[in-house]
């Protein structure tokens, strides 16, 4: 039988650099790349069109089984547009990303019932036919989705330097905001995230602890890749 994909975990906080991390990590290795966060993202925005309230449990139970999420890869020629999140057919890339699916993603995400809906979506992206390996970004990857992941990171950086990162990211598409109110969302779902009774943000215990305040992107991807490449060599850490 096939060995199943190279599974690496990277979680963390908003801001700490998981998504260039993960994405170059996984373009540079070949691997699939899963970003749980927009998976969050597009449950909110679907709960949201349907007019299902984000602690509504038994509308959302009901939302859950009929989501289609799926990922593409980015356009051609444009490998840095990162790839697109497709909802029942539709790119609602953009809209997923607006404060307020940060915020809905923030609180569906609390939801018991939400989380267990996605684990197997989440489970399938990466283990699908044809996946040499996958990057898999989020908040509970290395705990509770994959606890058996060849490699696992978690990614912190100084509040401050996270909100700086949001603000940089958000005004490059167009959607310029305060930094003082990204700060203060970001302090929001920072608490959320890390007092939720269900999967909270948590370092695994054998995970590789990266602040990430100092370093530049390519710092990042370059210690994860060693990292990886290490675990590689190593032939995984369950084979
Ligand atoms: O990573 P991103 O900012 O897109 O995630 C949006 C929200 O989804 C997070 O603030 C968090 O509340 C939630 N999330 C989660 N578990 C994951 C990924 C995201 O709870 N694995």
């Amino acid at each position: 039988m096939a060995a199943r994909p190279f599974i690496v975990a990277i979680d963390g906080p908003a801001g700490a650099g998981k998504s260039t991390a993960a994405r170059r990590l996984a373009a540079r290795l070949g691997f699939a790349m899963v970003d749980t966060g927009a998976i969050y993202r597009s449950v909110a925005l679907a709960a949201r069109r349907a007019g299902i309230a984000f602690t509504d449990d038994a509308g959302l139970a009901r939302l859950l089984p009929g989501l289609r999420i799926r990922f593409e890869p980015p356009p051609a020629g444009d490998p840095a547009a990162g790839q697109r999140v497709l909802l029942d057919g539709e790119d609602v890339s953009a809209q997923i990303r607006t404060p307020e699916m940060s915020l809905g993603a923030s609180a569906v995400s609390a939801r018991p019932v939400v989380r267990a809906g996605l684990l197997e979506l989440q489970r399938r992206l990466a283990l699908a036919p044809g996946n040499r390996g996958a990057v898999l970004e989020g908040r509970d990857i290395g705990t509770v989705v994959f606890p058996e992941a060849d490699a696992k990171f978690f990614l912190t950086a100084a509040p401050e330097v996270r909100a700086r990162r949001r603000c940089d990211e958000l005004g490059a598409r167009g959607e310029a905001a305060p930094y003082e109110r990204v700060l203060a969302e970001q302090r929001q779902r920072d608490r959320d995230d890390a007092e939720r009774a269900v999967a909270p943000l948590k370092p695994a215990a054998d995970a590789v602890l990266v602040d990430t305040s100092g370093m530049d992107l390519a710092a990042v991807e370059g210690a994860l890749a060693e990292a990886v490449g290490a675990r590689l060599a190593e032939g995984g850490r369950r084979r």
